[in-house]
């Protein structure tokens, strides 16, 4: 990613709708998970990994849940990192530092789309990590007829189709628990966004603040789809999140 794009990361990751939304949604589906039948009960701690964790928004949330190992390539990413008791790593997903099976959950939020991401191998090491029966979390921008300005600014190799991201994930030897598309009610603003980038010429990050009320009534409108996502399946979205086991 560009440097600024790390800084504006670091800056907003606590209060932009966006993040807010995407990190709570993300603890209540780990929480189920943890808590559900698809997920085996072991003795001792649950050991998470937040695989490419940035400047540690989520890192630090995870801590609710276990033990937590946040890894990125970015040493920038690192030292802008404010997770307290959490373990980071400098580390690639192509190729992690880490031990086989140690893991039972990793997540990996807006990462495997990156330029410097094999995403075939990067799954591969997922599934090595992972314990038996392990879970990972991942979500990837959707869609890449809406590539725009701030993809290329994070450096986006690609957007998905859910149906693509499914089957790699089975060619890949997960089985598939969960797939859905995310961000839908706010799909029509984000997609006039990326037309009036293209006809201004304009270089409007994504991760800009907007005034407080408009991204506290963003923030609700997520909390109000992902109470709906829990019985109705949307068929687009601005991102996609995955759900799968090892
Ligand atoms: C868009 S940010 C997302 C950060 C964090 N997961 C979040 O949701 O806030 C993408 C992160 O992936 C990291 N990244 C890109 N390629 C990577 C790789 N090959 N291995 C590990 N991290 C990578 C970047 O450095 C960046 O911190």
């Amino acid at each position: 990613m560009k440097t600024t794009e790390y800084y504006r990361l670091a800056q907003s990751e606590n209060s932009h709708w966006w993040y807010r939304s995407v990190h709570e949604l993300i603890m209540s589906q780990c929480q189920q998970i943890l808590k559900g039948p698809a997920f085996p009960k072991r003795p001792g701690v649950i050991r998470l990994l937040d695989a490419g964790c940035g400047t540690g928004g989520l890192t630090e949330k995870l801590t609710a849940l276990g033990t937590v190992v946040g890894m990125d390539i970015s040493s920038l990413a690192l030292s802008l990192n404010k997770a307290d008791n959490v373990f980071l790593v400098q580390g690639s997903v192509n190729a992690t530092p880490m031990k086989s099976h140690v893991f039972d959950m990793i997540a990996s939020i807006s990462v495997l789309y990156h330029k410097q991401v094999k995403e075939q191998r990067a799954l591969q090491e997922m599934l090595r990590m992972l314990k038996k029966d392990g879970i990972a979390v991942i979500v990837l921008p959707a869609f890449d007829w809406i590539f725009g300005m701030h993809d290329r600014n994070v450096y986006t190799r690609k957007r998905y189709s859910l149906g693509e991201t499914v089957n790699l994930m089975k060619i890949s030897g997960f089985k598939v628990l969960q797939a859905r598309y995310l961000f839908s009610f706010l799909f029509p603003i984000f997609f006039l966004k990326r037309i009036s980038e293209r006809i201004l010429a304009r270089n409007l990050s994504d991760l800009v603040l907007l005034p407080p009320p408009i991204n506290t009534l963003f923030e609700w409108i997520c909390r109000l789809e992902w109470k709906l996502g829990k019985i109705i399946r949307f068929p687009f979205g601005s991102s996609l999140m995955l759900v799968v086991q090892k």
